[in-house]
């Protein structure tokens, strides 16, 4: 197969690397920005090196050229490539994907370095940069430096400077290159700051100028639909917790969801912090201006809408409560006017051991955020256009919707426990979007408050006839599709269909505290639809979860398993989905008479076949 793409002269990225000197050419596969934020990382640090370099996005380029990258002199192709779901790579990653895997292309002569973006929690741990570093070896190029897996359940960050360290000696001996020894920082892009006001001025879209006023379907993440919370109750509230349900109103928007697809939310920051920033960078934020790309070349004009105010790109395209990574701290470091601080800053960036441990200390577990930051390095001053150009973008937020458009077509639901904590600073962290959402309260006398928000398709899905029995494991917010579901299958049954078994094993602290949607499960078990099954784990002086209960029921499960039923898991990825699986691991070894790579098999092919679907995050 090859890839059909538009004008391939056009998509040539050796043409454009050719045309500009360069001899480096650095692909992402990358959803929400980091991969494509390494990805510059590295095009950047090429200088150094006489290696001249391109950050490109594989949707965008003819890949079939690799195959001529090899008529550049000392050229290389490096992949930062990030491993999503089942072992997926990234949207923008796919078409590439496909091509290696079917395609047979000679890449003789191709030089490349593969790193790769995972998370440990999950399965298929970093298999598409895996896949990816070893199909390129099968097709004839040639492996410049190891693999490298970043994990981001602990430090990616970490991960990546270390390999990012070796890497480079790597390739200035393969090629023969002496180090420039140039450390010089060189932004990507050029300030413009406007004294009178442009005509154009973004003020929080996501692309389209005026799309959030002039709202024009179809919607997606780029032109997102401005919703109305119709609900916002609070589901309960115990100590320092506190869950919301909320509806949002997608009537005439046109928008389709099933039930176990994602509402992604666009949160916008919290102003206080938002204004400590303009403070502490000696900035007005009403100032409007634009960072342009430097590289005439990349087809990334911009890093956000532009031209917009400071306050515009602080509030809505910049994420400012995340740990900074190493590369900010070097960058900041430069702005300091105290010796101590300023060293203090670079040591954190470095990859030694005493910089390591310092950046491990003091910006993760002390969860600093660019604005403690600032106030805790208080001869620090950075140019709020550079921080601007260093921070990553503010992601969507995404929540299993937990309502079915059979019962619920004009509204969406969304199940939300609010994130908010003191870090050991003494400072109170409070997540960007569950915390914007809590104040969304709708009163009858005062203007619709209205929400940017798009509909992610999952794979997630009930089975396709309802007779199927289905086994639904979701403790805490993990029920919030499950609550879908079984509207689902209520719909059908009143339909006059005949509905299979509906088991639900739920879980919380204790019953009276924080068992969400009781009055709504009960129903439906009166009326014979639902088996519901619950833990309470506090409510006694022994724990009891799920896993305790599912081990009792092996015979009910192993039951629903033989007649082609389905198993989905819902909430924590980290401890409650490996430890269900392993006990269904177990129910299948006994009940089923095998051994445990047998019991393997058996719940791999229950996968395949979609019959054990997670939705799980961590
Ligand atoms: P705990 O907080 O009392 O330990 C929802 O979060 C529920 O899931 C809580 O009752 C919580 O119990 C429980 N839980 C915690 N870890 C779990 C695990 N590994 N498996 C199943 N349930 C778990």
């Amino acid at each position: 197969t090859s890839l059909t793409m538009q004008n391939s002269t056009d998509n040539s990225f050796v043409k454009k690397l050719q045309s500009s000197g360069r001899s480096l050419v650095v692909f992402y596969g990358s959803q929400t920005g980091t991969g494509e934020e390494f990805a510059g990382r590295l095009a950047k640090e090429g200088v150094r090196y006489r290696m001249k370099g391109m950050v490109a996005d594989p949707e965008e380029c003819d890949m079939e050229d690799l195959v001529n990258l090899k008529n550049i002199p000392n050229s290389l192709a490096v992949f930062c490539m990030a491993t999503y779901g089942e072992g997926d790579p990234t949207d923008n990653a796919m078409e590439f994907y496909e091509w290696l895997q079917n395609g047979d292309a000679d890449l003789t002569g191709l030089n490349y370095a593969v790193f790769g973006l995972g998370n440990k929690t999950y399965e298929h741990y970093n298999e598409v940069a895996i896949y990816i570093d070893k199909r390129l070896e099968e097709l004839g190029a040639t492996r410049v430096y190891e693999l490298g897996l970043g994990d981001d359940d602990a430090n990616i960050e970490d991960d990546f400077i270390t390999w990012k360290d070796k890497f480079w000696p790597a390739v200035c001996e393969y090629f023969g290159i002496e180090s420039t020894g140039e450390d010089i920082s060189i932004r990507q892009y050029r300030l413009e700051e406007y004294e009178d006001a442009p005509d154009r001025v973004y003020t929080g879209e996501m692309a389209r100028l005026h799309s959030l006023k002039n709202q024009r379907p179809p919607y997606d993440a780029k032109n997102p639909y401005l919703a109305k919370i119709t609900v916002n109750r609070e589901l309960f509230t115990s100590g320092d917790r506190h869950c919301m349900h909320i509806e949002f109103d997608i009537e005439d928007s046109k928008m389709r969801y099933d039930s176990g697809d994602h509402l992604a939310v666009y949160p916008v920051n919290n102003s206080e912090l938002v204004e400590k920033i303009g403070k502490l960078c000696e900035k007005n934020l009403d100032t409007i201006f634009s960072l342009i790309n430097t590289d005439e070349e990349s087809s990334k004009k911009h890093p956000f809408p532009c031209p917009c105010s400071y306050r515009t790109a602080l509030t809505h395209y910049l994420d400012i409560t995340q740990n900074p990574r190493t590369h900010v701290l070097k960058e900041l470091a430069e702005y300091c006017s105290d010796p101590a601080e300023k060293e203090k800053l670079k040591l954190m960036a470095s990859t030694s051991p005493e910089g390591k441990a310092l950046y491990q200390k003091w910006i993760i577990e002390d969860n600093r955020n660019i604005v403690h930051i600032l106030e805790d390095t208080p001869s620090c001053k950075p140019a709020l256009d550079h921080l601007c150009e260093l921070l990553p973008r503010l992601q969507p937020r995404y929540y299993s919707i937990s309502s079915s458009p059979r019962l619920h077509p004009s509204t969406v639901h969304a199940t939300a426990v609010v994130v908010e904590y003191k870090t050991p600073t003494g400072r109170i962290n409070k997540g960007v979007a569950t915390t914007w959402l809590r104040e969304k309260i709708p009163k009858e006398d005062q203007a619709a408050l209205t929400v940017p928000i798009f509909i992610r398709k999952s794979q997630f899905r009930l089975p396709t006839k309802p007779q199927t029995p289905i086994i639904m494991i979701g403790p805490g917010t993990g029920v919030a599709p499950f609550r879908g579901f079984i509207q689902e299958r209520f719909s059908s049954k009143e339909d006059g269909k005949q509905v299979g078994q509906t088991v639900l094993y739920f879980g919380c602290r204790k019953k009276t505290e924080d068992y969400i949607y009781q009055a709504e499960f009960e129903k439906y078990e009166n009326n014979g639809l639902l088996t519901l099954k619950l833990a309470f784990s506090r409510d006694q002086p022994q724990k009891v979860y799920v896993t305790h209960l599912l081990e009792k029921d092996a015979d009910l499960i192993w039951n629903i398993f033989e007649n082609n039923g389905h198993l989905y898991i819902c909430g924590d990825a980290k401890s409650m989905a490996v430890d269900v699986r392993n006990v269904i691991l177990r129910i299948i070894q006994e009940k089923g008479n095998m051994t445990e790579e047998q019991a393997q098999a058996y719940y791999k092919k229950m996968e395949t076949q979609k019959r054990i679907s997670m939705d799980v995050w961590s």
